[in-house]
């Protein structure tokens, strides 16, 4: 069901023009009407999920919410929600999640996913896959026709042992593809020296890049990914998703179910 556009009201006047921070701060407080206390929340990673969290420890400090415990899907997020005094716990503790909020890449008309350009897409998806609903939030930016189609890479979470076979494995199950590629996640260190971007996990991420965006079924695609030795989880977040909640920049909100 696509609820129509509505207002958000006192937060983004008709006339005012959001920016994209603005429009990921409207379409996550939105996402945080459905928390309730009591609740066992899963807590998102990135610049979208952010805002919720701010708004969760608000509501917190003010008593409107009580008796909420986060798992956090990364170290930033654990440190972030610790600052802002939000009780936190496990996934061993608790295998059962109420609500998970997320931000998301790309989402398709579909309601799949890409996830991971922050690197935490192996705790995301087992965080949001134990919950009884996913809600994502999004600038209307992340909106595309096709998984892998807004030129952003779709991320592959492997383990650091054999890096370059596991890498030409991945190479080669899109070697017929035109426009594919594939790349060593990196980052450059103080020092200028270019090192492997290591994941919460200890592990690596190569991204995998599509020209025309992933033109084959994703669930086949999924399970090729994942039958690859060496590889521990992909950013493909597929059937997953409660609800999308995206806004765009005229302040107005749509939720997808
Ligand atoms: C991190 C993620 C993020 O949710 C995703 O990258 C969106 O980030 P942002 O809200 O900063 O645009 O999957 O692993």
């Amino acid at each position: 069901h696509l609820l129509s556009p509505s207002p958000a009201s006192a937060m983004a006047p008709a006339a005012v023009v959001l920016s994209q921070d603005e429009q990921k701060r409207v379409a996550a407080y939105r996402a945080v009407d459905f928390v309730q206390s009591g609740m066992v929340l899963g807590l998102g990673t990135g610049s979208t999920a952010v805002h919720a969290l701010d708004r969760i420890a608000d509501l917190l400090r003010r008593g409107v919410l009580h008796d909420i415990v986060g798992i956090p899907t990364s170290k930033q997020t654990e440190s972030i929600a610790r600052a802002l005094k939000i009780p936190l716990s496990d996934l061993d503790a608790h295998p059962i999640i109420d609500l998970s909020i997320d931000g998301a890449d790309e989402v398709d008309p579909f309601l799949n996913l890409v996830k991971g350009r922050g690197g935490s897409l192996l705790r995301e998806k087992m965080i949001e896959g134990a919950s009884k609903k996913f809600i994502v939030i999004v600038d209307e930016s992340k909106m595309v026709g096709r998984l892998g189609g807004s030129g952003l890479a779709v991320p592959v979470e492997i383990v650091p042992f054999g890096w370059s076979y596991t890498l030409s494995k991945l190479k080669a199950l899109f070697e017929l593809e035109r426009g594919f590629n594939a790349k060593l996640r990196t980052r450059v260190e103080e020092d200028g020296k270019e090192v492997p971007f290591v994941t919460d996990n200890g592990n690596y991420i190569i991204d995998l890049y599509f020209e025309n965006g992933i033109e084959r079924d994703l669930g086949l695609l999924s399970d090729s990914l994942l039958r690859i030795v060496g590889v521990a989880e992909h950013g493909m977040f597929l059937g997953m998703a409660t609800s999308v909640i995206v806004a765009n920049k005229d302040g107005e909100i749509t939720v997808i179910n």
